[in-house]
């Protein structure tokens, strides 16, 4: 691989990552990650065996590395019941056929970020997730030190609703990692101000409407401003519990260990 440099003449594309792409993803992978994957990863990758990819390349560079991989994106379609996060994505996700998309890794080579590449790709992510009726929301864990990846993510409107302790082992030490949420297709979060009022609330508010019926306009005044009082503390409490946490800056270490594909 020839080091690539960004210039005013560079033209990004974006395509699906194909077979010949294997041996430059496996590099990039090992050049930016700490973590060291498996090549039964790359051959389902570049298959598309179960995974999902997009590839950036700088159509401008010269010919033979004009369509070498600059960035990419991986991603996997997961039942949103078998996904530990049903708790996330509301009463019925449980029961049903509902999916998530969860993204694996994402990276842009050196010289090509900042250049808004990643936010691309993940936008990529994000309308495929969309044009999957059963869909609910793009997710992915990122370790707690890597400000670059988490500023994208909160940029980007996603939404950190977890802080898991210990979730990446990597050279014998553990790593928290954030796990962060996107919402598409009319998915929320369990604590979202509709849901809190229609699990909730709905008994009170009805009862106000008979009310408000019954005896006239002025005493429903006292009580839905009495229900009000009631519904805000309710929702502070779930925002609470979701509230963004704080992240840490360490150094980041060198290689190795992970039996995941997760995002890091
Ligand atoms: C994280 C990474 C993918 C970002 O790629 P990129 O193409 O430079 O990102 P973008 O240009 O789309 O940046 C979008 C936003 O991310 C944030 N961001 C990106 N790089 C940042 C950095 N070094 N420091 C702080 N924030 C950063 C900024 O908010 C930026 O918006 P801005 O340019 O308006 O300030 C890239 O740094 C990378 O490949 N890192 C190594 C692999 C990795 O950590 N992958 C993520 C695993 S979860």
């Amino acid at each position: 691989m020839v080091n690539p440099k960004v210039s005013g003449h560079s033209k990004i594309c974006y395509r699906p990552i194909r077979p010949s792409d294997i041996d430059i993803l496996e590099h990039i992978h090992g050049r930016l990650f700490p973590i060291r994957y498996e090549n039964a990863f790359f051959q389902d990758v570049v298959n598309g065996q179960d995974i999902v990819s997009w590839g950036a390349v700088d159509r401008s560079r010269p010919d033979g590395q004009s369509d070498e991989l600059i960035g990419f994106v991986t991603a996997r379609v997961v039942l949103a019941k078998e996904s530990g996060i049903v708790d996330m994505l509301g009463y019925d996700s449980a029961k049903t056929d509902q999916t998530l998309v969860y993204v694996l890794t994402l990276g842009v080579v050196e010289a090509y970020r900042s250049h808004g590449i990643a936010s691309s790709l993940i936008r990529e992510v994000i309308n495929y997730a969309s044009s999957i009726p059963t869909c609910r929301a793009v997710y992915l864990h990122v370790i707690s030190y890597n400000i670059a990846a988490i500023n994208l993510y909160k940029k980007m409107s996603f939404k950190c609703v977890r802080r898991l302790q210990g979730f990446y082992l990597i050279n014998g030490r553990h790593y928290d990692s954030f796990l962060f949420l996107y919402y598409v297709n009319g998915g929320r979060s369990p604590c979202s101000p509709l849901t809190v009022l229609s699990i909730s609330n709905f008994r009170e508010l009805l009862s106000a409407i008979v009310s408000y019926m019954r005896s006239g306009f002025k005493s429903v005044t006292a009580r839905l401003c009495k229900n009000e009082g009631k519904k805000i503390s309710r929702r502070a409490k779930c925002k609470e519990s979701y509230t963004l946490m704080s992240a840490t800056h360490n150094k980041r270490n060198g290689a190795v260990e992970c039996t995941g594909y997760e995002c890091v």
